[in-house]
């Protein structure tokens, strides 16, 4: 028998590898938990924190009470600290320039800068980079006068769809039926400012139809690797009924995402968007999130998010094999050409426990019972990620918004994870407990 013994170049590759780093998390919802869970169990990390955190993340994550935009005290937290790679999980602070600010100051970030991240930041922007560089989107015009939007919409064809320019927390997005209700939607977008000074130009765009899809990449620059896909289930209601949410729960993959979508994918919008990018001297690095509508005529992009989808994130990081933190790390160095993303081949469904009443009004402060029973069930494949929790005075856990908690569950096909975490979701209680009992379901049965 030949034993061969550590050659330098293993030597160095092994010591690299020894390399502990600490981490820096800015967030605070059940994406950033996601990201804190897949963290922790990357044999090179040494300790996390996370700013501001919830009372999930809190269980691998020292939460700070800084908040996402206090970015002057967050690196000088990061110095502190001598923090190694610190992550954005949300999109206020990339959009917002966070990544330029801890570039400047010396410190590794993963996100885009700031003349990347208007990929997500300004619709306009981004309609125009897709027009620019053929890549297929619904067909569109921009306008900063509100005069001028409605005189064009006199002539459109209905429905159609006005859409905010800049960030709206997902709400600046008016599907019209007829010109009666886009004028009032002119008027509330562009004149009376419902969203702020996003609403200072606004996208008016051709309703497509079809089944959504959402895509999670990562992008270095240059090298583009796709993650995997998911689908969200939007409405506050059972059968896709009541008020438009940040997501009551979702699935990956999505059945509908298949190999001959992704060859499309491929071929026309995801290197597409990248080159695009870098041609325009904005190279992307972070998460690019492809939203998706499968149309009759073929995938078109409905919008492009700079990060990790929340839900997305806590069905699409269980599923993920590799060390996040190589991929994280690869992406800032440029070398993302040389990792191959694996994800397990089982599905994976997260059903969002909200406040009754949510999105509209809500109570908050009930004590949660129950999630010790999930966390003793996580080698058989259930999760728990906090979206709005609290630390009680006594130390319990309290809900703290309208999403709470998005109990999630892998298994070997979607029916056995939707299984799975609606069997989770009885485990877990508190008074004014809220949930749609169809995630996945008719896609199931479709
Ligand atoms: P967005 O923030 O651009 O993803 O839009 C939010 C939601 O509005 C999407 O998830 C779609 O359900 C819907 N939507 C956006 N654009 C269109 C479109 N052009 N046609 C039909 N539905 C759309
Ligand atoms: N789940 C949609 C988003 O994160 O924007």
């Amino acid at each position: 028998m030949c034993v061969s013994l550590p050659s330098a170049t293993h030597a160095s590759a092994f010591s690299k590898e020894e390399r502990k780093v600490k981490v820096l998390i800015v967030g605070s919802g059940g994406r950033e938990h996601a990201i804190a869970w897949k963290l922790h169990k990357s044999p090179k990390v040494d300790k996390i924190y996370c700013a501001p955190g919830n009372a999930g993340i809190a269980e691998y994550a020292e939460c700070v009470p800084i908040g996402a935009m206090e970015m002057d005290r967050l690196v000088a937290f990061a110095k502190e600290k001598e923090i190694d790679l610190t992550v954005i999980g949300m999109d206020d602070p990339l959009v917002a320039g966070i990544v330029d600010v801890f570039e400047a100051e010396g410190l590794r970030v993963f996100g885009p800068r700031k003349n990347a991240a208007i990929l997500e930041g300004s619709k306009a922007f981004s309609k125009n980079l897709m027009k620019k560089y053929g890549i297929p989107t619904a067909a569109y015009e921009v306008f900063d006068d509100p005069e001028k939007a409605l005189a064009y919409l006199e002539t459109a064809k209905f429905p159609i769809v006005l859409k905010a320019d800049g960030l709206a927390l997902g709400k600046g997005v008016l599907i019209c039926q007829t010109l009666e209700e886009a004028k009032a939607g002119v008027k509330e977008i562009m004149q009376d400012k419902k969203f702020g000074s996003a609403g200072n130009e606004m996208v008016v765009e051709e309703f497509l139809t079809g089944r959504e899809v959402s895509v999670l990449s990562f992008v270095d620059g240059e090298t583009i690797r796709i993650m995997a896909s998911a689908q969200d289930h939007k409405r506050a209601k059972d059968n896709d009924e009541g008020l438009n949410t940040g997501g009551m729960g979702n699935f990956s993959p999505s059945p509908f995402y298949t190999d001959e979508v992704d060859a499309f994918c491929q071929k026309y919008i995801y290197q597409a968007t990248v080159d695009a990018m870098r041609a325009e001297g904005r190279p992307f690095k972070g998460v690019i999130f492809f939203g998706l509508m499968l149309t009759p005529d073929g995938p078109r992009v409905l919008e492009y998010n700079a990060r990790f989808g929340d839900p997305e994130a806590q069905v699409v990081l269980p599923r993920m094999e590799n060390d996040i933190v190589d991929v994280f790390e690869a992406c800032i160095d440029g070398r993302l050409k040389d990792v191959e993303l694996t994800f397990r081949k089982e599905a994976c469904v997260c059903v969002v426990l909200a406040s009754d009443g949510y999105p509209l009004a809500y109570e908050k402060g009930k004590k949660i019972s129950g999630l010790e029973i999930v966390k003793a069930h996580e080698a058989e494949g259930y999760f728990c990620f906090h979206a709005g929790t609290k630390f009680g005075e006594d130390g319990s856990i309290l809900t703290n918004g309208g999403r709470v908690l998005g109990v999630t569950a892998l298994g070997k096909d979607l029916k056995e994870a939707r299984a799975k975490a609606y069997e989770a979701t009885e485990w877990v209680s508190f008074s004014n407990k809220y949930m749609r009992h169809d995630i996945g379901k008719a896609i199931d049965e479709a």
